[in-house]
């Protein structure tokens, strides 16, 4: 599998910004343990409601905070304490902020280098989401909050979980500029395309006739960040808004989940509602698919042989390796990559699509 030095990316080798690392219904009373951009973590959540995310290894001996279920403390859920977590190998106690507090039969001082990392965790919409930065810094931005999440004419999906992917995240991100797949691997090429740039922010607007659906798809489709797609769409009256969030594991290999939300005619849906939202849902997660499968099955493109009508995917590569780099160069990276770009124009249908974004 191809690495961020393979392609050049720049000083880190996992991106800054926000990241699904958990669906919100996977997090029961026992903590999680996760593993994401090359470290493993515990995530769970205080008795005060807070979510807490900490390094996953204990300083004592290295035990895993999160991944012993079969230990006492464990099976008698007795690791957490308010919003402090025991290890379950000799009950040393961390609290939310990562400082060892109490060690079971020794009354000395904890020792502050056991301190572990504590990370910034928030659940928006259903998953949970870290602020991942190498520099250690405070969010820059903040997650992307839907209103139509809390809508009762918005029936929200469950997550579809999508596990593993072996290719780096660049691969998923190029998606965003690639006017010229459409056709071929979706069915539906476009007649208008486009991209913006915005600092943390990358739009993509286009629509076309789609073979499948035997109608015209318009979509209007944002990054907030390197990691959490959202993409409003419109086919015939239907409306939805599909979600695509990923996240590095390993240098090179990628999660990834996927939902949708779909628009009812009423504030209380129906039964017909319910199972016409999951088709739905069941049905972009396909078209996502035919991306999936090309993904799986590619080379890295770690130089794209691209035409003078695809200079989109360097600007996009351009957005991306901001967030591989130092904070204090993302002006440079936004100076280069700012503003409209349009491969692909028609008037008539880009106006009209321009409704989705005022939705
Ligand atoms: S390894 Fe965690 S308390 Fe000993
Ligand atoms: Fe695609």
């Amino acid at each position: 599998m191809a690495k961020s030095s393979d392609y050049n990316m720049g000083e880190f080798t996992f991106p800054r910004g926000w990241f699904m690392i958990a669906d919100a219904s996977e997090l029961k009373d026992a903590p999680l343990p996760l593993r994401f951009f090359g470290k493993n973590f515990a995530l769970f959540r205080g008795q005060s409601g807070r979510l807490v995310l900490l390094d996953g290894h204990c300083s004592h001996m290295g035990a895993h905070l999160a991944a012993s279920a079969s230990a006492s403390i464990a099976v008698h859920g007795e690791q957490i304490e308010g919003d402090s977590i025991r290890c379950p190998y000799h009950g040393w106690r961390y609290t939310a902020d990562g400082d060892l507090d109490d060690i079971p039969g020794f009354d000395g001082p904890c020792p502050k280098a056991a301190k572990l990392g504590s990370y910034r965790v928030e659940e928006v919409m259903g998953a949970i989401m870290m602020w991942h930065d190498p520099e250690g810094g405070e969010p820059e931005f903040d997650p992307p909050r839907l209103p139509e999440w809390d809508q009762p004419n918005w029936i929200n999906g469950a997550y579809d979980h999508l596990g593993c992917l072996d290719i780096h995240p660049q691969e998923i991100l190029d998606n965003m500029a690639d006017s010229n797949h459409l056709g071929p691997t979706h069915g539906s090429p476009c007649e208008y395309f486009e991209n913006e740039f915005d600092r943390h922010l990358y739009y993509q607007r286009q629509g076309g006739f789609r073979r499948e659906y035997d109608a015209y798809l318009m979509t209007f489709t944002w990054y907030t960040g390197p990691g959490l797609l959202l993409s409003r769409q419109a086919i015939g009256d239907i409306r939805s808004i599909e979600f695509i969030f990923h996240t590095p594991v390993e240098d090179g290999m990628t999660k990834v989940w996927h939902n949708n939300l779909l628009q009812v005619a009423g504030d209380a849906p129906s039964e017909e509602d319910r199972a016409h939202a999951k088709h739905h849902q069941a049905e972009v997660l396909a078209a996502f698919g035919q991306d999936f499968d090309i993904w799986r099955n590619k080379m890295p493109a770690l130089h794209i042989m691209s035409l003078p009508t695809e200079r989109n995917f360097r600007l996009g590569r351009t957005w991306y390796r901001q967030f591989y780099n130092p904070r204090s160069q993302s002006a440079a990276f936004h100076a280069q990559t700012e503003g409209r770009h349009v491969p692909v124009h028609k008037l008539e249908p880009y106006e009209m699509s321009l409704e989705l974004e005022r939705a």
